[in-house]
Protein backbone atom coordinates (compact mmCIF):
# COMPACT_ATOMS: atom_id res chain seq x y z
CA UNK A 1 0.00 0.00 0.00
CA UNK A 2 1.42 3.20 -0.52
CA UNK A 3 1.84 6.22 1.39
CA UNK A 4 -0.91 8.68 0.15
CA UNK A 5 -3.32 5.27 0.62
CA UNK A 6 -2.60 4.25 4.00
CA UNK A 7 -5.69 3.99 6.34
CA UNK A 8 -6.30 7.22 8.56
CA UNK A 9 -5.76 6.03 11.81
CA UNK A 10 -3.82 7.01 14.54
CA UNK A 11 -3.57 3.63 15.73
CA UNK A 12 -5.46 3.25 18.71
CA UNK A 13 -8.55 0.89 18.80
CA UNK A 14 -12.09 2.22 18.45
CA UNK A 15 -13.16 -1.33 18.91
CA UNK A 16 -12.14 -3.73 21.16
CA UNK A 17 -14.30 -7.03 20.80
CA UNK A 18 -13.00 -9.85 23.10
CA UNK A 19 -14.72 -13.27 23.92
CA UNK A 20 -18.13 -12.09 22.50
CA UNK A 21 -20.91 -14.76 21.92
CA UNK A 22 -24.26 -14.84 20.85
CA UNK A 23 -26.55 -18.04 21.18
CA UNK A 24 -30.20 -18.00 20.01
CA UNK A 25 -32.11 -20.41 21.79
CA UNK A 26 -33.91 -23.50 20.69
CA UNK A 27 -37.12 -24.21 22.50
CA UNK A 28 -39.75 -26.56 22.47
CA UNK A 29 -43.18 -26.34 24.04
CA UNK A 30 -46.31 -24.16 23.54
CA UNK A 31 -47.10 -23.05 27.21
CA UNK A 32 -44.26 -24.22 28.85
CA UNK A 33 -40.96 -23.38 26.64
CA UNK A 34 -38.10 -25.70 27.14
CA UNK A 35 -34.78 -24.95 26.08
CA UNK A 36 -33.67 -27.91 24.13
CA UNK A 37 -30.27 -26.55 22.18
CA UNK A 38 -28.90 -22.93 20.99
CA UNK A 39 -27.67 -22.03 17.24
CA UNK A 40 -24.08 -21.18 18.23
CA UNK A 41 -24.04 -17.75 15.49
CA UNK A 42 -21.02 -16.20 16.90
CA UNK A 43 -19.37 -18.26 19.48
CA UNK A 44 -16.22 -16.46 21.21
CA UNK A 45 -14.81 -14.62 18.57
CA UNK A 46 -12.58 -11.36 19.49
CA UNK A 47 -10.57 -8.80 17.33
CA UNK A 48 -9.94 -5.20 16.95
CA UNK A 49 -10.71 -1.98 15.24
CA UNK A 50 -8.33 0.75 14.81
CA UNK A 51 -9.55 4.29 14.15
CA UNK A 52 -10.10 5.12 10.73
CA UNK A 53 -9.55 1.65 9.60
CA UNK A 54 -11.71 -0.32 7.23
CA UNK A 55 -12.07 -4.19 8.23
CA UNK A 56 -13.92 -6.34 6.10
CA UNK A 57 -15.83 -9.39 7.36
CA UNK A 58 -16.33 -12.45 5.01
CA UNK A 59 -17.82 -15.57 5.39
CA UNK A 60 -20.41 -17.50 3.75
CA UNK A 61 -24.14 -17.26 4.58
CA UNK A 62 -25.54 -18.43 7.88
CA UNK A 63 -21.59 -17.50 9.50
CA UNK A 64 -22.62 -15.42 11.63
CA UNK A 65 -22.08 -12.34 10.09
CA UNK A 66 -24.82 -10.40 10.33
CA UNK A 67 -25.13 -11.70 13.57
CA UNK A 68 -21.85 -9.98 14.66
CA UNK A 69 -22.88 -6.73 13.25
CA UNK A 70 -26.16 -6.30 14.99
CA UNK A 71 -24.02 -7.12 18.20
CA UNK A 72 -21.43 -4.65 17.32
CA UNK A 73 -24.38 -1.50 16.81
CA UNK A 74 -26.60 -3.36 19.85
CA UNK A 75 -29.57 -4.31 18.08
CA UNK A 76 -28.73 -7.50 19.89
CA UNK A 77 -28.05 -8.15 23.12
CA UNK A 78 -24.73 -10.15 23.66
CA UNK A 79 -24.69 -13.90 25.28
CA UNK A 80 -21.58 -13.43 26.64
CA UNK A 81 -18.11 -11.19 25.88
CA UNK A 82 -17.00 -7.61 25.91
CA UNK A 83 -17.15 -4.87 23.14
CA UNK A 84 -15.40 -1.55 24.07
CA UNK A 85 -16.32 1.17 21.71
CA UNK A 86 -14.03 3.86 22.71
CA UNK A 87 -13.01 2.45 25.77
CA UNK A 88 -16.03 1.62 26.51
CA UNK A 89 -18.42 -1.71 27.27
CA UNK A 90 -20.87 -1.35 25.81
CA UNK A 91 -22.23 -5.29 25.47
CA UNK A 92 -24.03 -4.40 28.82
CA UNK A 93 -24.92 -0.55 27.76
CA UNK A 94 -28.66 0.06 29.24
CA UNK A 95 -31.19 2.17 27.00
CA UNK A 96 -30.37 5.48 27.59
CA UNK A 97 -26.75 4.83 27.03
CA UNK A 98 -27.71 2.96 23.96
CA UNK A 99 -28.97 6.07 22.33
CA UNK A 100 -26.15 7.98 22.90
CA UNK A 101 -23.95 5.39 21.12
CA UNK A 102 -26.29 5.10 18.04
CA UNK A 103 -25.16 8.43 17.85
CA UNK A 104 -21.49 7.07 17.33
CA UNK A 105 -22.30 4.02 15.63
CA UNK A 106 -24.72 3.09 12.57
CA UNK A 107 -25.53 0.74 10.69
CA UNK A 108 -26.24 0.20 6.68
CA UNK A 109 -28.60 -2.89 5.79
CA UNK A 110 -27.91 -5.45 2.80
CA UNK A 111 -31.72 -4.79 1.65
CA UNK A 112 -31.77 -1.13 1.14
CA UNK A 113 -35.87 -1.18 0.45
CA UNK A 114 -37.16 -3.35 3.68
CA UNK A 115 -35.02 -1.12 5.76
CA UNK A 116 -36.87 2.14 4.64
CA UNK A 117 -39.87 2.79 5.42
CA UNK A 118 -42.40 2.89 2.28
CA UNK A 119 -44.51 5.61 4.12
CA UNK A 120 -42.18 7.77 4.74
CA UNK A 121 -40.62 10.80 2.14
CA UNK A 122 -36.90 10.15 1.54
CA UNK A 123 -36.70 13.72 3.36
CA UNK A 124 -37.99 12.84 6.32
CA UNK A 125 -36.56 9.04 6.34
CA UNK A 126 -32.87 10.84 6.52
CA UNK A 127 -34.44 13.12 8.92
CA UNK A 128 -35.32 11.04 10.88
CA UNK A 129 -32.03 10.55 12.91
CA UNK A 130 -31.98 14.56 13.71
CA UNK A 131 -35.63 13.80 14.70
CA UNK A 132 -34.96 10.64 17.10
CA UNK A 133 -31.94 12.57 18.52
CA UNK A 134 -33.41 16.47 19.17
CA UNK A 135 -31.12 17.92 16.66
CA UNK A 136 -31.60 20.75 13.98
CA UNK A 137 -35.25 21.38 15.20
CA UNK A 138 -35.62 24.13 13.03
CA UNK A 139 -37.36 22.42 9.70
CA UNK A 140 -36.20 24.76 7.39
CA UNK A 141 -32.44 24.17 8.53
CA UNK A 142 -33.62 20.27 8.85
CA UNK A 143 -34.41 20.37 5.77
CA UNK A 144 -31.09 22.25 4.60
CA UNK A 145 -28.98 19.82 5.66
CA UNK A 146 -31.01 16.95 4.29
CA UNK A 147 -30.52 17.81 1.07
CA UNK A 148 -26.45 18.64 1.98
CA UNK A 149 -26.85 14.76 2.89
CA UNK A 150 -28.74 13.80 -0.37
CA UNK A 151 -25.93 16.10 -2.58
CA UNK A 152 -23.45 14.57 -0.74
CA UNK A 153 -24.35 11.17 -1.59
CA UNK A 154 -25.45 11.72 -5.40
CA UNK A 155 -29.13 11.78 -4.73
CA UNK A 156 -31.01 14.31 -6.89
CA UNK A 157 -32.21 16.98 -4.02
CA UNK A 158 -35.35 18.02 -6.20
CA UNK A 159 -36.14 14.18 -5.28
CA UNK A 160 -36.97 15.19 -1.47
CA UNK A 161 -40.10 14.51 -1.48
CA UNK A 162 -40.70 11.54 -3.22
CA UNK A 163 -41.00 7.27 -1.78
CA UNK A 164 -38.48 5.42 -1.91
CA UNK A 165 -40.47 2.98 -4.36
CA UNK A 166 -39.46 6.38 -6.59
CA UNK A 167 -35.97 5.04 -6.50
CA UNK A 168 -33.72 2.23 -7.90
CA UNK A 169 -31.78 -0.14 -6.05
CA UNK A 170 -28.44 1.62 -5.79
CA UNK A 171 -30.51 4.67 -5.25
CA UNK A 172 -32.29 3.47 -2.15
CA UNK A 173 -29.08 2.02 -0.77
CA UNK A 174 -27.81 5.81 -1.20
CA UNK A 175 -31.11 6.54 1.11
CA UNK A 176 -29.72 4.11 3.88
CA UNK A 177 -25.83 5.80 3.29
CA UNK A 178 -27.02 9.58 3.73
CA UNK A 179 -29.45 8.71 6.97
CA UNK A 180 -26.51 6.42 8.20
CA UNK A 181 -24.06 9.38 8.23
CA UNK A 182 -26.32 11.81 9.01
CA UNK A 183 -25.47 12.23 12.71
CA UNK A 184 -21.71 11.95 11.86
CA UNK A 185 -21.16 8.61 13.44
CA UNK A 186 -17.21 7.33 14.26
CA UNK A 187 -18.27 3.79 13.52
CA UNK A 188 -20.35 2.68 9.94
CA UNK A 189 -21.06 -1.11 9.66
CA UNK A 190 -22.06 -2.06 6.57
CA UNK A 191 -23.87 -5.64 6.51
CA UNK A 192 -23.32 -6.99 2.51
CA UNK A 193 -24.25 -3.21 1.42
CA UNK A 194 -24.47 -4.12 -2.30
CA UNK A 195 -25.31 -7.89 -1.98
CA UNK A 196 -28.53 -7.20 -3.54
CA UNK A 197 -27.61 -4.73 -6.24
CA UNK A 198 -27.34 -5.20 -9.48
CA UNK A 199 -23.40 -6.05 -10.35
CA UNK A 200 -23.27 -2.45 -12.47
CA UNK A 201 -24.83 -0.53 -9.73
CA UNK A 202 -22.04 -2.19 -7.01
CA UNK A 203 -18.87 -0.15 -7.95
CA UNK A 204 -20.48 3.18 -7.44
CA UNK A 205 -21.66 2.24 -3.83
CA UNK A 206 -18.82 1.20 -2.95
CA UNK A 207 -16.71 4.14 -4.15
CA UNK A 208 -19.19 6.18 -2.34
CA UNK A 209 -18.51 4.11 0.58
CA UNK A 210 -14.65 4.69 0.40
CA UNK A 211 -14.97 8.34 -0.37
CA UNK A 212 -16.96 8.92 2.41
CA UNK A 213 -14.60 6.51 4.68
CA UNK A 214 -11.81 8.99 3.88
CA UNK A 215 -13.51 12.50 4.28
CA UNK A 216 -15.33 11.73 7.20
CA UNK A 217 -12.35 9.77 9.07
CA UNK A 218 -14.76 7.37 9.55
CA UNK A 219 -14.05 3.19 11.18
CA UNK A 220 -16.16 0.96 8.49
CA UNK A 221 -16.69 -2.39 9.20
CA UNK A 222 -17.44 -3.92 5.68
CA UNK A 223 -19.40 -7.43 5.76
CA UNK A 224 -19.15 -9.31 2.52
CA UNK A 225 -20.00 -12.95 1.55
CA UNK A 226 -17.07 -13.37 -0.67
CA UNK A 227 -13.94 -12.03 -0.95
CA UNK A 228 -14.02 -10.10 -3.81
CA UNK A 229 -15.41 -7.34 -2.69
CA UNK A 230 -13.91 -6.92 0.05
CA UNK A 231 -10.20 -6.60 -1.48
CA UNK A 232 -10.56 -3.31 -2.64
CA UNK A 233 -12.18 -1.69 0.58
CA UNK A 234 -10.69 -3.10 3.15
CA UNK A 235 -7.26 -2.94 5.18
CA UNK A 236 -7.53 -5.55 7.22
CA UNK A 237 -10.04 -9.14 6.55
CA UNK A 238 -11.47 -11.52 8.84
CA UNK A 239 -12.62 -14.76 7.92
CA UNK A 240 -15.82 -16.35 9.41
CA UNK A 241 -16.72 -19.96 9.29
CA UNK A 242 -19.84 -20.72 11.51
CA UNK A 243 -19.43 -18.80 14.48
CA UNK A 244 -15.91 -18.28 14.74
CA UNK A 245 -13.34 -16.09 13.51
CA UNK A 246 -11.00 -18.65 11.88
CA UNK A 247 -8.23 -16.01 9.71
CA UNK A 248 -7.56 -12.25 10.43
CA UNK A 249 -4.95 -10.56 8.42
CA UNK A 250 -4.07 -7.37 6.37
CA UNK A 251 -5.96 -7.29 3.24
CA UNK A 252 -2.39 -8.16 1.25
CA UNK A 253 -0.99 -10.86 3.37
CA UNK A 254 -4.90 -12.57 3.17
CA UNK A 255 -4.58 -12.05 -0.69
CA UNK A 256 -1.34 -13.05 -1.57
CA UNK A 257 -0.73 -15.84 1.63
CA UNK A 258 -3.68 -17.50 2.61
CA UNK A 259 -3.13 -19.85 5.51
CA UNK A 260 -6.82 -21.23 6.66
CA UNK A 261 -7.96 -23.86 4.23
CA UNK A 262 -11.31 -21.96 4.49
CA UNK A 263 -9.59 -18.41 3.10
CA UNK A 264 -8.18 -19.99 0.38
CA UNK A 265 -11.17 -21.82 -0.73
CA UNK A 266 -13.07 -18.72 -0.59
CA UNK A 267 -10.40 -16.95 -2.30
CA UNK A 268 -10.44 -19.82 -5.37
CA UNK A 269 -14.25 -19.36 -6.01
CA UNK A 270 -13.72 -15.39 -6.85
CA UNK A 271 -14.44 -14.57 -10.11
CA UNK A 272 -11.58 -12.19 -11.98
CA UNK A 273 -10.91 -11.42 -14.58
CA UNK A 274 -7.09 -11.63 -15.31
CA UNK A 275 -4.57 -8.87 -16.27
CA UNK A 276 -5.06 -10.29 -19.69
CA UNK A 277 -8.73 -10.35 -19.63
CA UNK A 278 -8.23 -14.98 -19.54
CA UNK A 279 -10.69 -15.99 -17.13
CA UNK A 280 -9.80 -18.78 -14.65
CA UNK A 281 -11.67 -21.71 -13.43
CA UNK A 282 -13.45 -21.37 -10.12
CA UNK A 283 -13.09 -24.26 -7.90
CA UNK A 284 -16.27 -24.01 -5.66
CA UNK A 285 -16.58 -25.47 -1.88
CA UNK A 286 -18.54 -28.51 -1.94
CA UNK A 287 -21.00 -29.38 0.86
CA UNK A 288 -22.97 -27.11 2.79
CA UNK A 289 -22.03 -25.42 5.51
CA UNK A 290 -22.76 -27.27 8.77
CA UNK A 291 -25.72 -26.29 11.12
CA UNK A 292 -24.31 -23.66 13.53
CA UNK A 293 -27.05 -25.62 15.90
CA UNK A 294 -24.85 -28.45 15.76
CA UNK A 295 -21.04 -27.68 14.73
CA UNK A 296 -18.37 -30.15 14.18
CA UNK A 297 -16.10 -31.08 17.17
CA UNK A 298 -12.90 -28.92 17.50
CA UNK A 299 -12.01 -27.38 14.23
CA UNK A 300 -15.25 -26.65 12.97
CA UNK A 301 -14.00 -26.54 9.13
CA UNK A 302 -12.91 -30.06 9.60
CA UNK A 303 -15.93 -31.81 7.51
CA UNK A 304 -15.18 -29.30 4.78
CA UNK A 305 -11.60 -29.46 5.13
CA UNK A 306 -9.08 -31.51 1.78
CA UNK A 307 -6.48 -31.08 4.74
CA UNK A 308 -8.14 -32.25 7.67
CA UNK A 309 -6.51 -35.31 9.67
CA UNK A 310 -7.91 -36.87 13.20
CA UNK A 311 -6.30 -33.91 15.23
CA UNK A 312 -8.76 -32.00 13.59
CA UNK A 313 -11.40 -33.22 15.12
CA UNK A 314 -10.08 -33.71 18.53
CA UNK A 315 -8.74 -30.52 18.90
CA UNK A 316 -9.98 -26.87 18.55
CA UNK A 317 -6.69 -25.49 16.55
CA UNK A 318 -6.64 -21.52 18.36
CA UNK A 319 -6.42 -18.17 16.16
CA UNK A 320 -3.06 -17.67 16.01
CA UNK A 321 0.43 -16.22 14.04
CA UNK A 322 0.97 -18.40 11.29
CA UNK A 323 4.07 -16.41 9.67
CA UNK A 324 3.58 -12.92 7.52
CA UNK A 325 0.92 -11.57 9.52
CA UNK A 326 -2.06 -13.92 9.21
CA UNK A 327 -3.63 -15.04 12.39
CA UNK A 328 -5.25 -18.34 11.62
CA UNK A 329 -7.18 -21.47 13.26
CA UNK A 330 -5.67 -24.33 11.89
CA UNK A 331 -3.37 -26.79 13.00
CA UNK A 332 -2.04 -27.54 8.89
CA UNK A 333 -2.22 -24.79 7.53
CA UNK A 334 -1.65 -24.23 3.83
CA UNK A 335 1.94 -24.56 2.42
CA UNK A 336 3.23 -21.51 -0.08
CA UNK A 337 2.39 -23.91 -2.90
CA UNK A 338 -0.73 -24.76 -1.84
CA UNK A 339 -1.95 -21.13 -1.51
CA UNK A 340 -0.48 -20.16 -4.72
CA UNK A 341 -2.65 -22.75 -6.34
CA UNK A 342 -5.74 -21.05 -4.58
CA UNK A 343 -4.79 -17.66 -6.11
CA UNK A 344 -5.58 -16.48 -9.18
CA UNK A 345 -2.79 -14.24 -11.04
CA UNK A 346 -4.18 -10.92 -10.53
CA UNK A 347 -5.58 -11.22 -7.63
CA UNK A 348 -1.91 -12.20 -5.50
CA UNK A 349 -1.07 -8.80 -5.58
CA UNK A 350 2.60 -9.62 -5.35
CA UNK A 351 3.38 -9.47 -8.52
CA UNK A 352 1.52 -5.87 -9.40
CA UNK A 353 -0.69 -7.61 -12.08
CA UNK A 354 -3.16 -5.10 -11.36
CA UNK A 355 -3.23 -1.36 -10.16
CA UNK A 356 -6.74 -1.59 -8.69
CA UNK A 357 -5.35 -1.97 -4.98
CA UNK A 358 -2.50 0.89 -5.99
CA UNK A 359 -5.52 3.15 -6.72
CA UNK A 360 -7.84 1.94 -4.18
CA UNK A 361 -10.63 2.67 -6.76
CA UNK A 362 -13.15 -0.36 -7.17
CA UNK A 363 -13.78 -1.16 -10.36
CA UNK A 364 -16.86 -2.36 -11.99
CA UNK A 365 -16.28 -6.69 -12.09
CA UNK A 366 -19.61 -7.18 -14.41
CA UNK A 367 -17.38 -7.98 -17.16
CA UNK A 368 -15.72 -10.51 -14.86
CA UNK A 369 -19.43 -11.72 -13.56
CA UNK A 370 -21.31 -11.67 -16.54
CA UNK A 371 -20.38 -14.65 -17.43
CA UNK A 372 -20.69 -16.80 -14.81
N1 LIG B 1 -32.92 -14.10 15.60
C1 LIG B 1 -32.43 -15.33 15.34
N2 LIG B 1 -32.94 -16.42 15.93
C2 LIG B 1 -32.44 -17.66 15.71
N3 LIG B 1 -31.41 -17.91 14.89
C3 LIG B 1 -30.85 -16.85 14.27
C4 LIG B 1 -31.32 -15.51 14.45
N4 LIG B 1 -30.57 -14.67 13.68
C5 LIG B 1 -29.67 -15.45 13.05
N5 LIG B 1 -29.83 -16.76 13.40
C6 LIG B 1 -29.03 -17.90 12.93
O1 LIG B 1 -27.68 -17.63 13.27
C7 LIG B 1 -26.83 -18.11 12.23
C8 LIG B 1 -25.98 -16.96 11.74
O2 LIG B 1 -26.81 -16.06 11.06
P1 LIG B 1 -26.28 -14.67 10.46
O3 LIG B 1 -25.55 -13.94 11.51
O4 LIG B 1 -27.45 -14.00 9.84
O5 LIG B 1 -25.26 -15.17 9.35
P2 LIG B 1 -24.72 -14.45 8.04
O6 LIG B 1 -24.99 -13.00 8.15
O7 LIG B 1 -23.26 -14.77 8.04
O8 LIG B 1 -25.42 -15.09 6.90
C9 LIG B 1 -27.73 -18.71 11.16
O9 LIG B 1 -27.81 -20.10 11.37
C10 LIG B 1 -29.05 -18.03 11.43
O10 LIG B 1 -30.12 -18.88 11.02
S1 LIG C 1 -7.47 -27.54 11.63
FE1 LIG C 1 -7.49 -29.26 10.23
S2 LIG C 1 -9.60 -29.40 9.46
FE2 LIG C 1 -9.32 -27.40 10.40
S3 LIG C 1 -8.81 -26.08 8.74
FE3 LIG C 1 -6.88 -26.74 9.64
S4 LIG C 1 -6.32 -28.58 8.49
FE4 LIG C 1 -8.46 -28.16 8.02
MG1 LIG D 1 -26.03 -11.72 6.81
Amino acid sequence: MDGAEAPITNGTNLVEVRNLVKHFPITRGIVFQKQIGAVKAVDDITFEVKRGETLGIVGETGCGKSTTARLLVRLLDPTAGTILFDGQDIAAAKKDDLKALHREVQMIFQDPYSSLNPRKTVGSIIADPFVIHGLLKDSGERRKRVQELMDRVGLNTEHYNRFPHEFSGGQRQRIGVARAIALEPKLLVADEPVSALDVSIQAQVLNLLRGLQREMGLTLIFIAHDLSVVRHMCDRVAVMYLGKIVEIAPSDDLYGFPRHPYTGALLSAVPVASATGGRRERQLLTGDVPSPANPPQACRFHTRCFKAQELCSQEEPLLEPKGTRNLAACHFPLSEAEARLRLPAALSGANGSTNERGSRTIVDQSSSSSST
